[in-house]
């Protein structure tokens, strides 16, 4: 599958969210490679920061950049069972060229921010880019959510309005140390642990319920050698 991670507001968690389901997909045995199209180029210090700890799978990742993102996607298609491309926070020519080719497209949300109020035109880019690719399923969920208060559903309820956005009310990120701890240090949630040697069950969770979701839509068979 090509999946995309996007959206129009920077910070998000597009990065994290890429990489991660990257490492994921890797760790299920399949050729993953991870495409950086953002000029930030956070996915490619990631996968550098992998491979410097030694940490396996490595993760194959390419910056590219513009109508290259569709050009060169393309040609490696046959060599990979998925490519995952990260987005740059902006309604780019790489997120629409990314669009274009991708049979998904991922959009989290940081809920009670600025963010969901970005949604009208998110749901805009995509009715626009579904047009030309009539594969192109997009999805949203929450992500850097707070435990409680009223500002989770509210987004919900706005983004569940989108049209050419199905809102994944299930999904749901939390804000936690461990996403931003682990994603610093080149690693997936479940691959991370804390000082203690703890790893965050929840944060794994969370991200699990993400993955899952992903292997559901793209019909990935998760019992794939590790
Ligand atoms: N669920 C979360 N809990 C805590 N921190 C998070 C979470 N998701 C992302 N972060 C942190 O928030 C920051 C922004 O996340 P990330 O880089 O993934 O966003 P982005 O959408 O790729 O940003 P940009 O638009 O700049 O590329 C990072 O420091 C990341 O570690
Ligand atoms: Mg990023």
């Amino acid at each position: 599958m090509i999946l995309t991670v996007g959206g129009i507001k920077g910070g998000s968690g597009k990065t994290s969210v890429a990489t991660g389901v990257a490492v994921m997909l890797a760790r299920l045995g399949r050729q993953v490679l991870l495409v950086d199209a953002d000029e930030q180029q956070t996915s490619m210090d990631f996968s550098m920061m992998r491979e410097a700890a030694g940490v396996e799978p490595m993760i194959t990742t390419v910056a590219l950049h513009d109508t290259a993102v569709r050009t060169e996607v393309r040609k490696m298609l046959d060599r990979y069972d998925d490519i995952v491309i990260d987005t740059g926070g902006r309604d780019t020519t790489s997120q629409r060229a990314a669009l274009t080719i991708s049979d998904f497209l991922l959009v989290p949300f940081v809920p009670g921010s600025f963010d969901v109020w970005t949604c009208e035109k998110v749901d805009k880019l995509v009715g626009e880019c579904a047009a030309i690719n009539e594969g192109l399923h997009a999805f949203s969920f929450l992500n850097r959510a707070d435990h409680q208060g009223a500002d989770n559903s509210e987004s919900a309820e706005i983004l569940s309005e989108m049209e050419h956005v199905t809102f994944w009310d299930d999904v749901r990120l939390g804000v936690r140390k461990a996403f931003r701890s682990a994603g610093g240090k080149g690693l997936a949630v479940c691959e991370w642990k804390g000082e203690n040697r703890k790893g965050d069950s929840k944060a794994e969770e969370e991200f699990q319920v993400l993955f899952d979701r992903i292997c559901g839509i793209a019909i990935i068979d998760r019992k794939e050698v590790a």
